[in-house]
């Protein structure tokens, strides 16, 4: 006879449940007390735990419960630290986090709608009340017709997974306009398209797609120069995609960044759509236009911010990460598409255990078909308690804070003789250097890392010095973005920031 398997009861979870909940709201009410980052060293924490599993139950969560203050947490980066300004911050929230433990309490597949109809259906609604709060046009909603390619939003992973789901839908869109979907000779040639400074992620989905070679492919990823705002230069584009089309090659995919990583810049979506339609390959049709507003998405909650949309109903799809910037734990990457049709004929593919009635009446959504998984959590939960708990007006005002907070940091350096901002402050983005040069800002940033009371990231971009030209500088930047962060921590980094600079 097998042994009887250990679970644990419902008291016990119950118990050490509220155990957790408790440990991970103080720790959320105390970490602004912490250094943000770790001082430890390659192979510390592994080092604490044993070398092998445990071979019988070890039937002690207290001592499970003590690791977490002894192994876990000397061992982290506190990204829900208050003073956590590096990289573009990561939110969590109460609500979104009682979300994930539901989700996991009821642990449900959503892979089909057959497998889990609430899952399925309270994303969709979700994402259609993200497109109206958002102020996206119609044709991104579930119910948009788009002339039969259909409109509608799902969560990916992340705005990453999101950048290749939507590459290889342009891809798929242009081989069956092409007549070569089915055929077994060689693709033709496919090339993709996105500025200098947008985000790595770009170039990943194209080598993960197979378009690119290697990382460093720029005959099939063709990075386009940008203007002195760092924005892509939408004629550069268009010289691109003519000079490729000339060659016989086919323009798949063009990404803009509404909101680039280093310095939060907006590319110009109504020239680029201009580009991509008037340079469309004779028989593939025009490049799927993607629009990654992974981080600057989150401010489209503000009807002031909306202006990031101009053009937007030229594009195929639009990605938004709530996880950096909406309250919402990782992971949730709000995906639309106003041609739904040729993404689930990239990702589609039905084998005979998952037939099932409901797909084939045509009625429901099957998101295992919008994205490379199968298997899908309910993540949808997060966004419907955080909507539930905040409302629009409440996010609003999250935003607006941080965004309010960034300018009057960018005030005070703008003051100071010692700094200088070649960049406009981009929403809660601020990006500045020592006018002592480039050494002298790595110093400063790498002296508040240091200390442990803040912490910033920094970017190398090419921006405008004395007489115009352009040259790579080191920036250091400022993300403010954490759920906790209020003026009295901006205002600690300006004592950091002033101190480090001498
Ligand atoms: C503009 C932009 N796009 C994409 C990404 C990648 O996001 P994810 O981690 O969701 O893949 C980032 C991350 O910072 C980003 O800033």
């Amino acid at each position: 006879m097998p042994e009887p398997v250990p679970h644990m009861s419902p008291e016990e979870f119950r118990r050490v449940g509220r155990e957790l909940i408790d440990w991970a709201a103080s720790y959320m009410a105390s970490v602004g007390r912490r250094p943000v980052t770790p001082s430890v060293s390659p192979g510390e924490t592994a080092a604490k735990l044993p070398l092998s599993p445990p071979a019988a139950p070890e039937g002690d969560w207290d001592a499970i419960v003590r690791d977490l203050d002894a192994i876990v947490l000397p061992g982290l980066t506190h990204w829900q630290h208050p003073r956590f300004f590096g990289y573009f911050p990561c939110n969590a929230s109460g609500p979104a986090i009682l979300a994930e433990l539901v989700s996991a309490g009821l642990g449900a597949q959503g892979m089909l709608w057959s497998t889990g109809p609430a899952v399925t259906e309270i994303e969709t609604r979700m994402l259609d009340w993200l497109a109206e709060a958002f102020g996206l046009p119609p044709c991104f909603r579930s119910d948009a017709d788009n002339d039969g390619r259909l409109g509608g939003g799902v969560i990916q992973g992340t705005a990453s997974e999101g950048a290749l789901a939507a590459m290889v839908a342009g891809r798929a869109r242009c081989r069956r306009a092409m007549g070569v979907e089915h055929d077994d000779g060689p693709d033709p040639v496919f090339t993709c398209y996105t500025s200098e400074q947008s985000h790595s992620s770009i170039v990943k989905a194209a080598m993960v797609a197979g378009i690119a070679r290697s990382a460093s492919d720029r005959a099939r990823v063709r990075l386009v120069p940008t203007d002195d705002g760092l924005r892509l230069d939408a004629s550069a584009l268009a010289s691109m995609l003519a000079e490729d089309v000339a060659r016989g090659r086919v323009p798949v995919f063009v990404a803009a960044t509404l909101g680039t990583t280093g310095t939060g810049a907006f590319d110009p979506v109504p020239a680029i759509a201009e580009a991509v339609r008037t340079h469309a390959h004779p028989a593939a049709g025009p490049a799927w236009l993607h629009a990654d507003a992974a981080w600057g998405g989150a401010a489209l909650v503000c009807p002031e911010h909306r202006g990031m949309l101009d053009g937007i109903e030229h594009a195929d799809s639009l990605c938004v990460n709530p996880h950096k910037w909406l309250l919402t734990n990782f992971d949730c990457d709000l995906f639309w598409t106003r041609d739904r049709r040729s993404l689930t004929e990239a990702m589609s593919i039905t084998p005979e255990y998952l037939r099932n009635a409901a797909s084939e009446s045509g009625q429901v959504i099957d998101y295992r078909d919008w994205h490379v998984p199968l298997g899908r959590r309910f993540r949808a939960l997060k966004l419907w308690f955080v909507l539930r708990h905040y409302g629009l007006s409440g996010l609003r005002a999250y935003i607006a804070n941080h965004v309010e907070l960034a300018r009057g940091l960018e005030a005070r350096l703008r003051a100071d003789a010692r700094f200088e901002l070649p960049l406009a402050r981009s929403l809660s983005l601020v990006t500045f250097r020592c006018r002592a040069g480039d050494d002298a800002t790595r110093a400063l940033v790498e002296r508040i890392n240091a200390g442990g009371e803040a912490f910033l990231t920094h970017t190398v971009a090419p921006v405008a010095g004395a007489g115009g030209v352009r040259t790579p500088s080191y920036l250091a930047r400022v993300a403010i973005g954490a759920t906790t962060t209020e003026a009295a921590d901006v205002d600690h980094l300006w004592a950091l920031i002033d101190d480090a600079a001498g």
